[in-house]
């Protein structure tokens, strides 16, 4: 087996997977060079060495001082792809990345994303106005008076976005986040200090996610995936970084019509050509584009576009790549990527929180202490069908292991049918020991009935 050096620059229970699916190799022996936010129990164990903290600039030192051991670095979070991780550790160490360029990290700015997409496909665009401070002279009074202008075109069903990312959490959205119009101003004037402000047309549909790899020069995707994003069951309660994920044993969710994937996949492909343009484009190698649609009464709508894995639509995908994933990353760096193939199964991801999480408690002053122990012998019982990824979690001084703030750790279900991939990921997360949450209903039949009866009600018709 050849020896293969990987630099890894992880966050959370995503980069666990990304892990995962390196050291499942069959074709090479991998060692792992991590670059963490902390000590991931899961990704230290399997590296040879480990840095703290996700500053680029120390990443770069890093990866130089292991410049001879690494054939190619990949990167889960994105913070250090929108600040450029791949340029410094390409200049500094030499070492082939795989995640966008800072130039191409389109996930840093909502408004560059529209802008994009009003040139390729305005029809998937909601409609959508900026407010930018620097053309009020920072009179609030006639930024009002153009925000309430902009809300009479919608009657008020809108979305406020903020131009910067902020994981879902600067989002305000009419209904579910204000129901006055002053209310939406304090929502707008709390993001607008800090940069421009997007306003968009609300669009009601069920969402869904497509993420696609390249080599620069070639889109491949994968599988449909639907986030849980909001932290209590029927999707109620604050936004989060999303609780969980399903995805079915083909290509498309069952509330989506073939239709639906064409057009998702067509409106990847067209973003991809005008950010490429003739013959290939390194610097979009990675993930590219993961694209957040939702499925409406007129077809789809772009809601995000972000430039890496999702978390935790990650974790759907990463343990059914079919092909060995270190040639999959060769072929990403060597600009010949092919097809994926993807084992024909289900996947179900149910995160644990802590309990402040989603604002499920607001003190917890009890022991932090998670005990994997148990779920990770159901595991190796489950014959490769249960995965258990940390992710804001860390191994303590005593070798304990402990949960951060953010979401602890995930249990994906592979199964036949969401059903019973939802089964075992439920009976994972139940094996748990630990000060820990989750919510019941990701991947359940009534969830996923409702998102059908949804989307039918807005076409007069159900997915052929
Ligand atoms: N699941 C949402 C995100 O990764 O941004």
């Amino acid at each position: 087996m050849e020896n293969v050096g990987v630099l890894l620059v992880s966050y959370g229970s995503r980069a666990a997977s990304i892990a995962d699916a390196l050291t499942r190799s069959e074709n090479y022996k991998v060692t792992i060079f991590d670059a963490d936010k902390q000590k991931n129990p899961f990704i230290y164990k399997r590296s040879k060495d480990i840095m703290l903290g996700l500053d680029v600039n120390k990443i770069g030192e890093f990866a130089k001082k292991h410049k001879d051991e690494i054939d190619f670095g990949i990167v889960g979070p994105e913070g250090p792809i929108i600040e450029g991780v791949r340029d410094i550790v390409e200049k500094e160490a030499g070492i082939p990345m795989i995640c966008p360029t800072r130039e191409f990290a389109i996930e840093g700015s909502k408004l560059s994303q529209r802008i994009l997409l009003e040139k390729c496909c305005p029809r998937a665009n909601p409609r959508f106005k900026v407010f930018d401070r620097k053309d009020y002279a920072g009179s609030t009074d006639d930024v009002r008076k153009d925000v309430f202008k902009w809300l009479d075109e919608f009657d008020n069903q809108v979305a406020v976005k903020p131009d910067l990312p902020a994981t879902g959490k600067g989002v305000g959205v009419w209904g579910d986040h204000f129901n006055t119009r002053e209310e939406l101003f304090d929502h707008f004037m709390s993001i607008y200090n800090t940069g421009p402000v997007i306003i968009e047309e609300k669009i009601d549909g069920e969402e869904f996610s497509l993420q696609f790899f390249s080599d620069g020069k070639k889109l491949v995707p994968s599988p449909c995936v639907r986030d849980y994003k909001r932290a209590f069951d029927g999707d109620r309660g604050p936004n989060t970084g999303g609780m969980g994920c399903y995805k079915d044993a083909g290509d498309r969710l069952p509330f989506m019509d073939s239709r639906d994937l064409e057009e998702g996949l067509e409106i990847g492909r067209k973003i991809f050509r005008e950010l490429k343009g003739d013959g290939s484009n390194p610097g979009l190698r990675g993930i590219p584009l993961y694209m957040a649609y939702t499925c409406a009464g007129d077809g789809l709508k772009v809601f995000e576009i972000n430039s890496r894995l999702g978390d935790p639509e990650a974790q759907n995908i990463m343990p059914v790549i079919k092909d060995d994933f270190v040639d999959v990353c060769f072929d990403m760096v060597n600009g010949e990527l092919k097809d994926i193939e993807f084992e024909p199964l289900a996947t179900v991801v149910t995160y644990s929180v802590p309990m402040t999480y989603g604002g499920y408690r607001k003190k917890f002053t009890g022991s932090k202490r998670v005990d994997l122990t148990d779920v990770e012998s159901l595991r190796d019982s489950y014959n490769g069908r249960l995965k258990v990824y940390p992710g804001s979690m860390e191994l303590g001084d005593d070798g304990k292991t402990y949960t951060c703030s953010s979401r602890t750790v995930c249990c994906v279900g592979l199964g036949e049918d969401i059903a019973t991939a939802r089964k075992i990921s439920l009976k994972g997360v139940t094996s748990i020991d630990g000060p820990l949450w989750n919510r019941w209903d990701i991947g359940s039949r009534e969830h996923i009935e409702k998102s059908i009866r949804h989307v039918k009600r807005l076409r007069g018709s159900g997915p052929e």
